[in-house]
């Protein structure tokens, strides 16, 4: 069990994690292209490791050099069938994007993950896919995890994504690679946009104009991948050092791509002191440093078209609302029942455990500060945000926090502890 107490600043220069998001893509794209691929600051997280595994299942050759992972790529008709069942463990981003990819094999693939990939909804790229063409199935004829992926011919589809995210779009994409025809996805409201700008930087033919992406039939060609600090993990420090008077806090090296960077708007709409710098580009992903002062924080609305752009950032933002004063209202997130546990009902619970006002919305939550916390034992789910969001609770609490099964925190960032320790002081 995981303790964590309370801390008069937190100050220092640290660097996190490597992104998620892009660690997952640079090693699915570096599979199907040609050529050998290097990747840096790959992220050695259980998710992303899961991705890891199943290529090597595919066929391909990885060599994971703990700073430097190398793909031998083996060319978009090169993967070879796995003699056993794929497992993403807890990671919706494999089993989703990777489905787009078994889409076009000649081979069948069953993949399966965790209790809580079993529960999570897979109908929303089971229904584009097949739409394309594919033959994929859930567990007795339901649209959940273990699927069986047969192999078919796929054609391009126009299709406008009902929800808002990566995760669909980029599996429609991956499947595009193996259509006939244009393959065009539309979203109202922008969502990470990774695959793109990796599809892009891989010689793919996309285009991607005012949420309308195009992509015809491409060959990728392997590349040389940085990944960037993800911001997601970043926000956990970030939300800290804003919220705690006196704190100044430099991130190193962070993904600063505007899908991804609602965090930062939210905590200066809060009244929090975030600045940039150092900004560069590398593969159309923007990179900086984040440096951040401690101030006390007010209470802000949270909804709209920001949600995708902070949508893993919610479980600590309610934290933070927790000791802000007056009310935090966080609307239109209703895709947070639907990810590694159900975020809105367990940050409520736990919020509530120790001492932080919190109600459920239909489609969020209302907090109201600021409180107390007063420390206690907690739950995480499993879910490795919960899990984090808590500790940054305790950072802030009278008595210490302890959180159960804080194992899974190193499923997107292990190093998380040993990281906030540095800077606590
Ligand atoms: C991700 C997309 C988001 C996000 C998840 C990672 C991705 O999910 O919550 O942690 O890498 O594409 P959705 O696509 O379900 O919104």
């Amino acid at each position: 069990m995981l303790e964590v107490q309370k801390v008069s600043k937190l100050q220092g220069t640290i660097k996190v994690a490597g992104d998620k998001s892009i660690s997952h893509r640079a090693i699915m794209l570096s599979s199907i292209s040609q050529g050998v691929s290097t990747i840096k600051g790959f992220l050695q997280g259980d998710d992303c490791n899961n991705t890891i595994a199943c290529f090597r299942r595919l066929g391909v050759e990885i060599e994971n050099k703990n700073d430097e992972i190398i793909v031998h790529g083996r060319g978009l008709h090169g993967l070879q069938k796995s003699d056993r069942t794929l497992d993403v463990g807890n990671s919706g981003t494999t089993i989703r994007l990777i489905c787009g990819i078994l889409a076009g094999q000649k081979f069948t693939t069953e993949i399966t993950g965790d209790g809580s990939i079993r529960k999570r909804p897979m109908d929303r790229i089971i229904i584009p896919l097949r739409e394309m063409g594919a033959k994929i199935e859930g567990k007795n004829g339901t649209t959940l995890a273990p699927l069986k992926i047969e192999p078919s011919d796929l054609n391009g589809i126009d299709y406008s994504l009902p929800v808002p995210s990566a995760q669909v779009k980029s599996a429609i994409l991956l499947g595009g690679l193996y259509a006939i025809g244009n393959t065009i996805v539309r979203e109202s409201i922008p969502s990470r946009n990774h695959t793109e700008l990796m599809l892009q930087s891989f010689g793919a033919n996309l285009s991607d104009k005012q949420g309308q992406i195009t992509l015809a039939p491409s060959q990728l060609e392997a590349q040389d991948i940085l990944v960037p600090g993800d911001i997601s993990s970043a926000a956990f420090l970030m939300a800290a050092a804003a919220g705690i008077p006196g704190s100044h806090l430099i991130i190193r090296q962070v993904g600063l791509n505007p899908t991804r960077t609602g965090i930062i708007d939210v905590l200066r709409a809060m009244g929090g002191k975030i600045e940039m710098d150092n900004i560069i580009n590398s593969g159309g992903e923007i990179i900086g440093d984040i440096i951040v002062e401690g101030k006390q924080l007010h209470g802000t609305n949270i909804g709209g078209d920001i949600i995708p752009r902070l949508i893993d950032e919610i479980p600590v933002l309610a934290v933070l609302a927790g000791v802000a004063e007056g009310t935090t209202r966080i609307t239109g997130a209703q895709e947070l029942k639907v990810k590694e546990s159900n975020r809105i009902t367990s940050m409520v619970t736990e919020l509530n455990k120790i001492g932080i006002s919190a109600t459920e919305l239909p489609d969020g939550m209302e907090i109201e500060g600021p409180n107390v916390i007063i420390g206690g034992e907690v739950e995480s789910y499993g879910d490795h945000r919960i899990a984090m969001a808590m500790a940054i609770a305790g950072l802030f609490s009278e008595e210490p926090i302890r959180i159960r099964e804080s194992e899974c925190i190193a499923i997107s960032f292990p190093d998380f502890m040993e990281t906030l320790s540095s800077v606590a002081k």
